[in-house]
């Protein structure tokens, strides 16, 4: 046992309850952040800032009462170091000025090793939580997967079509799978080193993986993360890999789903039923409580229970579906983490 719960549900031992933690549970539904991102001066400032990145990551434990801290950082952090120039523009979301048109502008990315070393600061931010992190707490490290990264680099900020980047898999799929090779060379050596800076758990974010059609999901999403838990597992095999593909129920109604993975996290449009069913024998499941349900404590304590009794409080992670909303009441998410830990209390 490796004294934390978190770790030991991922690895599909036993637990004393289903731990609980939130996508997304590090951000603006808690004053205690507004506070010190102010102090920060803006979002990218306090990804770049240990000592606050760290203060943050800890919110969610000390006020919220989860069972595993995530890294407090972005997914986007990776992109800007390979050079492209991100930015946050209020209100708007993330922006990148000069967007991946053509084979040139993905040679003029740092790639591996080298884009990998220049995100020092994580390392350093996950070095400063391991020594705050109570004992018993696991610390969650993560990426995006690199078809969620590759949409930001081509299409430049968030989308609600994807068509660039979808005419550009149709048109154009070798220099898409260039692209996405470039970047899964970087993620496969900034988790490495994450781990070595010693996060306890890996989580790959696959966002927008619900933009592919079925067919073509394996070939330019599935295949690259597979390669990283490959890499990921050769040389940590004690680390817990969770895989959280957004949007993908008619890929895992197929069981299409193979991979060095431990974890499968299911989005809220997956019935948790057909995940078991499909899924569960191969993977810990974690999930799937939609984000909205927070906005009432009896809609909350309803799934909360409804989910229990599928899991039967086996192989399971209580997650929501996707990620907290930041004008959900805190009370409201503490009664979410409270009622995952009774209902499933041995
Ligand atoms: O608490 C945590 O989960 C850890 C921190 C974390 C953030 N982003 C902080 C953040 C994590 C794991 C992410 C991942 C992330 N970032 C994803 C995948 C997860 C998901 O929700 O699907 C994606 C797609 C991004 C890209 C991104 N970052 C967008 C689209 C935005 C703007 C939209 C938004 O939610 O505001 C961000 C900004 C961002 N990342 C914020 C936070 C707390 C809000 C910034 C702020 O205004 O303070």
């Amino acid at each position: 046992m490796s004294g934390k719960i978190f770790v030991d549900a991922c690895k599909g031992k036993e637990t004393p309850y289903t731990p609980v933690w939130m996508m997304r549970q590090a951000g603006r539904y808690l004053p205690e952040y507004m506070a010190v991102r102010a102090k920060a001066g803006n979002f990218l400032n306090l990804c770049h800032d240990p000592k606050k990145a760290c203060e943050v990551t800890l919110q969610p434990v000390d006020i919220v009462g989860v069972d595993a801290a995530i890294l407090f950082s972005d997914i986007l952090v990776i992109p800007d170091e390979m050079g492209m120039d991100l930015s946050f523009v209020k209100g708007e979301g993330p922006k990148f000025s000069d967007p991946i048109k053509t084979q040139e502008d993905l040679d003029r990315l740092i790639g591996g090793k080298e884009a990998a070393r220049k995100l020092t600061y994580v390392y350093e931010t996950i070095e400063l939580i391991k020594k705050e992190l109570d004992q018993d707490k696991a610390l969650i490290g993560f990426t995006g997967a690199p078809w969620t990264l590759a949409t930001y680099m081509i299409e430049g900020q968030g989308t609600k079509t994807y068509n660039i980047c979808k005419k550009m898999m149709y048109t154009n799929p070798r220099l898409l799978h260039n692209i996405l090779a470039k970047v899964t060379e970087v993620v496969k050596i900034y988790m490495e080193k994450q781990i070595e800076a010693g996060i306890d758990v890996v989580q790959i974010f696959d966002s927008w993986a619900s933009a592919i059609e079925p067919s073509k999901y394996n070939e330019f999403s599935w295949s690259y993360m597979v390669e990283i838990a490959n890499y990921l597992k050769s040389r940590h095999p004690e680390v817990p890999i969770i895989m959280f593909p957004k949007g993908v129920s008619a890929f895992v109604e197929q069981g299409l789903v193979y991979g060095n993975f431990d974890v499968f996290g299911v989005d809220w449009g997956t019935p948790m039923a057909m995940a078991k069913e499909k899924l569960g024998d191969r993977y810990v499941l974690q999930g799937n409580m939609e984000p909205c349900r927070l906005y009432d404590k009896k809609a909350t304590t309803s799934c909360v229970e409804a989910i229990h009794k599928t899991m039967e409080g086996k192989r399971h992670i209580f997650n929501l579906g996707h990620g907290i909303l930041p004008d959900v009441p805190v009370e409201n998410a503490k009664h979410f983490v409270s009622e995952c830990q009774r209902v499933s209390a041995k």
